[in-house]
């Protein structure tokens, strides 16, 4: 038997009317809106790391800005999904605790280190090449502050995988041989943890079902992957590289390219925390906040101040 209240919520998610924050919802609903909006405001915030690793050493001024605008945005990205979760009722700085405490979860990839120039471009290609096709698709979500957040993010996102991209082709048309080395050897070392970044297969993923039924997913993490190897390919071939997965091939008959076996093992150590960055990552993120903390009270005590004055 459902409630007046259940009914009315299922009948928006038919509908593809969007919930929103005042509207009555399923605890569960609301349990995992927190869930994957917090990680994802993580991830946002945490990506910025590998990325801010080249600023004091991008080769020119111009790459320079770039580099530290397309991080700006990043940040920007957290804020906007950190208040898509406050409208669930949840706290945020009891979230980022969390994520200080090595308690919650962050997408696996910003796990792996940037080596040379080229991650740099690798990462805005595949990285937020990959978050694109998974974002793109979270437009429709049925929560409406978070589907309203992945629009304008998704606009970013473009832009940032378009001058990753750039930065690849410069390296491939007009680069050394040995800056060449360093496109493919980028790419063969984010190619995997790339594919890593859509999650479990389907079969595994235990959250997978019931957010699709509450469209808060609308495809699965297994139908993601597949999109983004299908149009990144023919990408990777115009560049004239390759990946390092011998049975990745087009399969005329799917209409797709079948492709080799993800290292799980690997996945779920990251997962756990035993990625090869993960404790610099999470040491990084506290120091900030602690370095921060003078600049937070002196923000408080001016408010504070003003707000006398004012009563004065
Ligand atoms: N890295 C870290 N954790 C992951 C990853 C990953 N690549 N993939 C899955 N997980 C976690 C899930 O968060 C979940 O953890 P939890 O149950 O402890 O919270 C667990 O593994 C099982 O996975 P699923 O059941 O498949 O989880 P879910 O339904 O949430 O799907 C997905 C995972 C696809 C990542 C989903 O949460 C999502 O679309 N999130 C929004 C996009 C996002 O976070 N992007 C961040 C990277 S892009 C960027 O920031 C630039």
């Amino acid at each position: 038997e459902m409630s007046p209240e259940e009914r009315d919520f299922q009948a928006k998610i038919d509908a593809e009317t969007k919930i929103e924050p005042k509207n009555w919802m399923p605890e569960g609903y609301r349990k995992t809106l927190i869930r994957q909006i917090s990680q994802h405001a993580h991830s946002e915030i945490v990506g910025m790391l590998p990325e801010g690793n080249w600023v004091t050493r991008a080769p020119t001024l111009k790459r320079k800005l770039q580099l530290m605008a397309k991080i700006q945005d990043e940040a920007g990205h957290g804020l906007y999904l950190y208040s898509a979760m406050e409208t669930l009722g949840a706290d945020r700085d009891e979230e980022i605790q969390k994520l200080h405490d090595g308690k919650a979860k962050y997408s696996s990839i910003f796990n792996y280190p940037t080596l040379n120039w080229a991650d740099m471009g690798a990462v805005g290609w595949l990285v937020d090449g990959a978050a694109i096709v998974n974002q793109v698709v979270l437009q429709r979500t049925s929560y409406g502050p978070y589907s309203r957040a992945m629009v304008r993010i998704c606009k970013e996102e473009s832009f940032h995988q378009r001058q990753g991209y750039q930065i690849l082709l410069d390296m491939m048309r007009e680069g050394t041989q040995e800056q060449k080395d360093m496109v493919q050897d980028a790419i063969n070392r984010l190619w995997w943890p790339a594919l890593m970044m859509f999650g479990p297969h389907d079969d595994d993923s235990p959250n997978s079902q019931q957010s699709m039924a509450w469209k808060i997913k609308r495809k699965s993490n297994d139908e993601l992957r597949q999109m983004f190897i299908d149009q990144t390919i023919p990408q990777l071939e115009y560049l004239g590289c390759t990946v390092p997965d011998p049975d990745l091939k087009w399969n005329e008959e799917r209409g797709h390219y079948d492709f080799g076996e993800i290292n799980w093992k690997e996945f779920y150590d990251v997962l756990k925390g035993d990625g090869p960055c993960n404790r610099e990552r999470i040491a990084t993120r506290r120091k900030a906040i602690e370095e921060g903390a003078w600049v937070r009270e002196a923000a408080v005590a001016y408010a504070a101040k003003q707000k006398q004055r004012a009563a004065a």
